[in-house]
């Protein structure tokens, strides 16, 4: 069977042209005029996209207790009707726990993605079977690896232990993330506004202040220089931590940096609603920032200096994040996003003015897919790409509403949010998995996506370190020793 998209404009990230779509097998097979398939999508007045990629999701994942509540069903459910045909989830080994075993309990629960996604592998505790087993991990098709500076006591790794492990990732050619926060002032911070008997929501807030993203932001950074890696700052939320990155990145260091939607677009002010439940709800590490925080995330993405929006989709119901009443740090920490990320990126930065719909393509699917090596099989337009693809009609309007979202839980933070600009259809390898806001996916379809190691930009980086290294000075005269 094949299908055709006719009367559409593709956008990608560098063109914008005319043209119909065929799709066989899963895959682009034509670009141009006159096609003719079994199946024909009417695309007048749409832009014809790559499908967004998420590289940053946390399905049905164990943490603070509990487990995340989008599962890979709901959660890849949730992503095709907002247009995101891809997520890249984080395999997530418990202390003592081998990477290649978290591996199989991934695959496990992936068994029901409605849409393609691959796995990043966090790297929650060091020794020799760690260290061993990354080389295994590279080779299943996994070439990032996470690494916490939080959640001391729990997933954080000390410097000594991330040392070693980025250096373990310039030898294998692989891509080290970072969740930059400072681990052991977060959890001082925490303890004195407790004992000053601030509990509420709005002292998580608190106990994570910008300084203590862009100190962390600032050290991954040195110490991925020193152990000659690229380096990936997941969720990057403010002014310091974009500085850090903007800086490093003009001195020539191959750093990038991801904003979430979430961040990108809700502020601050949410911790002080009046209602614990709301504030709660919107509990996640990094927190919410002020306008000027926003301002400088929207530039990033504007000028370059940022490169991949994401929403690190961790969704905990109220029930769950009532844990905390009386300790807001036992609240979970994380928000949803998947259905939402891209029509609220388009209405936030399209519709105003501040990315060109190339530019969006670029931050929503193509960089990503460069970065993480699945290009241009994923996040292009081009002849035998997989066929995920977004129909996108910029004149479709709705209001978020929890109550006709895909996502399990029973909220969601933008709740009122109105947005212009969502999918038609949506594609995944060539399955219409969403037609004119009718929702047809199929649990299963979904395949893991392999990307291997050695990337062309560690390739580069190795060569310029290894050019560039230290060397010991071969001396013509040496003084007898003693004298
Ligand atoms: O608060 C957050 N971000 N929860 C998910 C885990 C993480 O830190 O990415
Ligand atoms: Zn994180
Ligand atoms: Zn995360
Ligand atoms: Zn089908």
């Amino acid at each position: 069977m094949s299908t055709v998209i006719k009367n559409g404009t593709v956008v990608t990230a560098d063109l914008t042209y005319e043209a119909e779509v065929r799709v066989e097998g899963g895959k682009i097979t034509e670009i141009g005029q006159g096609l003719s398939g079994d199946t024909v999508l009417d695309a007048t007045g749409c832009y014809v996209m790559p499908g967004g990629i998420d590289p940053h999701t946390h399905l049905e994942m164990p943490f603070m207790g509990t487990y995340s509540s989008d599962d890979f069903e709901s959660g890849t459910r949730a992503a095709l009707s907002g247009g995101t045909t891809m997520v890249v989830d984080f395999a997530l080994p418990s202390p003592g726990q081998g990477l290649l075993d978290a591996i199989q309990m991934w695959d496990n629960k992936s068994t029901r993605a409605n849409c393609d996604y691959s796995f990043h592998m966090a790297i929650t505790w060091w020794g020799e079977q760690v260290f061993n087993e990354m080389e295994a991990v590279t080779k299943r098709g996994i070439n990032t690896f996470k690494h916490f500076m939080a959640y001391k006591g729990a997933l954080m790794v000390n410097d000594d232990e991330m040392f070693a492990s980025f250096r373990r990732c310039a030898e294998l050619g692989a891509l080290p993330l970072v969740h930059a926060e400072n681990g052991d002032v977060v959890a001082d911070l925490q303890q004195k506004f407790l004992a000053e008997g601030n509990t509420g929501p709005e002292a998580h807030a608190y106990s994570r202040p910008p300084a203590v993203e862009g100190e962390a932001t600032n050290r991954a950074i040195m110490i991925a220089d020193m152990a000659g890696v690229p380096v990936y700052i997941v969720h990057t939320s403010c002014e310091e931590a974009h500085e850090a990155i903007r800086r490093a990145r003009m001195q020539g260091k191959r750093v990038y940096g991801e904003p979430l939607i979430q961040h990108l677009t809700l502020d601050e002010s949410e911790y002080a609603h009046p209602d614990w439940d709301h504030a709660a709800r919107r509990v996640m590490s990094p927190p919410f920032r002020n306008k000027q925080h926003q301002d400088s995330l929207w530039n990033g993405l504007a000028s370059g200096s940022l490169s991949v929006v994401a929403t690190d989709h961790c969704a905990f119901t109220t029930a769950q994040k009532r844990t905390g009443v009386g300790d807001f740090t036992q609240i979970p920490n994380g928000t949803g996003g998947l259905e939402d990320r891209m029509p609220m990126l388009w209405t936030h930065g399209v519709n105003t003015g501040r990315l060109t719909p190339n530019e969006f393509v670029a931050v929503t699917s193509t960089n990503i897919a460069k970065i993480l090596n699945c290009y241009p099989t994923k996040g292009a337009i081009l002849v035998g790409a997989d066929a995920d693809i977004v129909v996108w009609d910029p004149e479709k309007e709705k209001t978020i509403s929890a109550d006709s979202q895909q996502s399990a839980i029973d909220y969601n933070v933008f709740e009122g949010k109105h947005v212009k600009g969502l999918p038609r259809y949506t594609l995944t390898r060539g399955h219409v998995a969403v037609m004119d806001g009718e929702i047809r996916t199929q649990e299963g379809h979904g395949k893991f996506v392999e990307r291997p190691p050695v990337t062309p930009v560690s390739k580069a980086l190795s060569t310029w370190k290894e050019l560039t290294a230290p060397r010991k000075v071969e001396r013509t005269g040496i003084p007898a020793s003693g004298v």
